[in-house]
């Protein structure tokens, strides 16, 4: 948003455009931007699927003048990684509340109550362009806007976005320009990030101005002290039109910086080439930006009296750094937002307090599912391992006989698929070769296929006939962490939703809900064990050249991906072993030498695991041992450490003892010097057989 400044429709696209490219970093599948048409505040909209350089060539090939300049101007642009609907044309964002665009919106974030107020504005008569649930907002903020005219109100921009949010369940980062008021924007959070960029210019000659502090601090205006002295020292928006409420500003008569732009965004990088300087919104703030004045506004009542007051903040980080957040690598981030990607998986799907999982993906085909001869879940790699870990809570619930297979050698079987067969597709990408040519063979056998995936409208997504999206975000490092846990979370969702009208599996189910709902702290509880394992990672396992993981039940899984993990990123020798075959073979490799990381979490299974622990000591082996916390059984003089982690319900206490194993493959792949997120030979997604 800028003013007070010349400036062409061409530059503003520019300006845009980089600070979506600066978001590539995030993955997304489509790009979109909104700027003022030639009539001030109505807009034109270009969007389209693909990287932000398809809509700069778009942009370009569209014939509107670029040359027309603008002294005040509001452009709105987003990139989109698909929640509700495909990546294409009419699913990207800006979303608009009629075909004239009096509201252009655009949003990250989930409407979780978007079904109820699309099928109300249909009432209406509101005709939606997309399936998103964005679309929803934009036209919500018509229908009130005309409600209000109707009853004679003219209510301005904040008033009509805190009447528009009352409505909104979910979450949020919300941007909106009208052309009701033209030159104006409003922003918006709730669990979703935003922050608001301010671009001065010097400017001489400026009045002394003195203005009193507002009554209430529910509102304010930008031009607060930063709390942290890193204030803009004095920020007026239009000398001599200080009209509005004013922390005590003392202006000098030179040197005054001002205000030119004001840039919103979900993220310092696409900010940061502009300024340095920005305020971060706080969950229920609308910034409202007219007349150059920027205002923050609590948006409910419940709010009221709650401080507007927002420090201004310099950013000290450089782009590359911000994108990777304080971590050094993307797969040390992903590893470390689980408790979000976790929480996401289940946002809007589980009733905690009716222990009801209602997944809308799969709703419809419930019943088919549960009438089938068996299931068998088919994927690669680390979504192999998903699978594993949740095959026997899939069995306990459904009493439906659960078969896992990986893509290649299910179809190097020619493995027989019938009718009454169903088939879970696992994948983050939803793009694996092996995996996608084993669901077209068991879509030729008539077999009803389910994805469960993270890259809404890849070819897995669309070829399956329903499925899950596991909601985890953009996964960038090659070995992937945090799309596991949400998959995990996905296929015990699934199986609770297949035995949901089970009265007799009533307590599992809420025993199981209920561990849920812990998950995302408990996952939080795990990570603080990073710096233990750091050690670890210099001492016990520094220079091994192998490394074995044990584990049984529930935990044979969270062996084979702790081991998965190792090979791929610190390109050290590790196996995962099912603890009950030890004595089969693998007791020949015990010495006193070879690193051994055993699970002995509480489960049923608990006692058969500490006899293979004793069995590895009586051969001079020192194993590091997973376990609960406290538990003094296994914490012993014996063992080389423990690493103790919360307990939860057997079926998911794999998402919390993995977590341990994620760490330490990342750090024995930094202590070697090894480009953890493009490791050698190894591809994010295997497009070929
Ligand atoms: C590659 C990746 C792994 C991933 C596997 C399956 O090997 O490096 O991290 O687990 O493919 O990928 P998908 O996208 O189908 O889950």
């Amino acid at each position: 948003i800028n003013f007070l400044v010349d400036k062409s429709r061409g530059e503003i696209i520019d300006t845009l455009l980089d600070g979506l490219q600066r978001l590539e970093y995030r993955g997304y599948d489509s790009a979109g931007i909104a700027v003022d048409g030639d009539n001030k505040g109505e807009s034109i909209i270009v969007k389209c699927p693909g990287k932000v350089k398809v809509l700069r060539q778009k942009i370009a090939d569209s014939d509107f003048d670029k040359n027309l300049v603008f002294d005040n101007h509001v452009g709105i642009a987003h990139t989109r990684w698909a929640t509700h609907g495909q990546p294409m044309v009419q699913n990207c964002h800006p979303h608009r509340s009629d075909p004239t665009g009096e509201f252009v919106v655009v949003h990250n974030g989930i409407i979780t109550n978007y079904a109820a107020l699309r099928k109300l504005l249909l009432s209406k008569g509101f005709k939606f362009e997309s399936e998103t649930d964005t679309e929803c907002i934009a036209k919500l903020f018509k229908h009130i806007y005309d409600s209000n005219l109707k009853e004679g109100f003219e209510v301005d921009f904040n008033e009509l976005t805190k009447q528009v949010l009352y409505e909104l369940e979910g979450s949020y980062g919300l941007l909106v320009k009208s052309v009701h008021y033209p030159g104006e924007a409003c922003g918006t959070r709730k669990g979703s990030p935003l922050l608001v960029g301010v671009k001065t210019e010097k400017k001489l000659k400026v009045d002394f101005v003195d203005v009193e502090f507002p009554e209430s601090n529910a509102e304010s205006p930008l031009l607060q002290h930063g709390a942290n002295g890193q204030d803009l020292g004095l920020l007026p928006v239009a000398p001599g039109d200080l009209r509005t409420s004013q922390s005590r500003a003392f202006l000098s008569e030179d040197n005054i910086p001002m205000p030119i732009e004001f840039f919103f965004s979900s993220d310092p990088a696409s900010v940061i080439q502009h300024t340095k300087k920005v305020l971060f919104l706080e969950d229920d703030d609308i910034a409202h930006i007219y007349d150059g004045e920027l205002h923050i506004h609590r948006a409910s009542s419940k709010n009221a009296g709650e401080s507007g007051v927002r420090p201004i903040q310099t950013l000290e980080m450089e782009l590359n750094e911000i994108m990777k957040g304080p971590y050094k690598h993307f797969m040390q981030k992903e590893i470390f937002e689980q408790p979000d990607s976790a929480f996401n998986t289940m946002r809007g799907r589980i009733d905690f307090e009716n222990f009801v999982v209602t997944l809308g993906g799969l709703k419809q085909w419930l019943t088919t599912i549960r009438r089938c001869r068996r299931i068998i879940m088919i994927a690669c790699g680390t979504s192999y391992h998903s699978c594993l870990a949740t095959r026997s809570i899939f069995e306990e619930l459904t009493e439906i006989p659960v078969s896992v297979e990986l893509a290649s050698d299910f179809l190097d079987r020619k493995s027989p698929v019938f009718r009454d067969d169903t088939c879970v597709f696992v994948s983050q990408s939803g793009e694996t070769a092996d995996s996608i040519l084993a669901l077209q063979y068991c879509l030729e056998r008539g077999a009803l296929t389910v994805g469960i995936v993270n890259s809404v409208g890849s070819s897995m997504s669309r070829q399956t006939h329903c499925g899950v999206h596991i909601n985890a975000g953009p996964e960038i490092g090659v070995a992937s962490t945090k799309a596991y846990t949400s998959q995990y979370i996905a296929l015990v969702m699934f199986a609770l939703s297949l035995s949901n009208d089970s009265i007799s599996r009533t307590p599992r189910h809420k025993e199981i809900i209920q561990g849920l709902q812990k998950i995302p702290e408990q996952i939080k509880e795990v990570l603080k064990l990073e710096e233990k394992i750091k050690d670890l990672c210099n001492s016990t396992l520094n220079e091994q050249k192998s490394l074995l993981l044990l584990g049984r039940g529930y935990q044979f899984a969270t062996a084979l991906e702790g081991a998965l993990k190792i090979k791929e990123i610190s390109y050290m020798h590790s196996e995962g072993v099912l603890a009950g075959e030890l004595k089969h073979g693998v007791l020949a490799l015990v010495d006193d030498k070879l690193p051994i990381i055993a699970f002995a979490t509480r489960d049923s299974l608990f006692p058969k695991v500490m006899s293979a622990i004793e069995q590895v000591i009586a051969r001079d082996g020192r194993p590091i041992v997973i376990c609960n916390q406290g538990d003094a059984i296994v914490a012993n003089d014996k063992v080389n450490t423990t690493l103790e982690v919360p307990q939860t319900v057997d079926c998911l206490q794999g998402l919390l003892n993995v977590i341990p194993l994620q760490l330490i493959s990342y750090w024995l792949a930094v202590n070697r010097g090894i480009d953890v997120d493009f490791p050698r030979n190894l591809a994010k997604s295997v497009t070929v057989e």
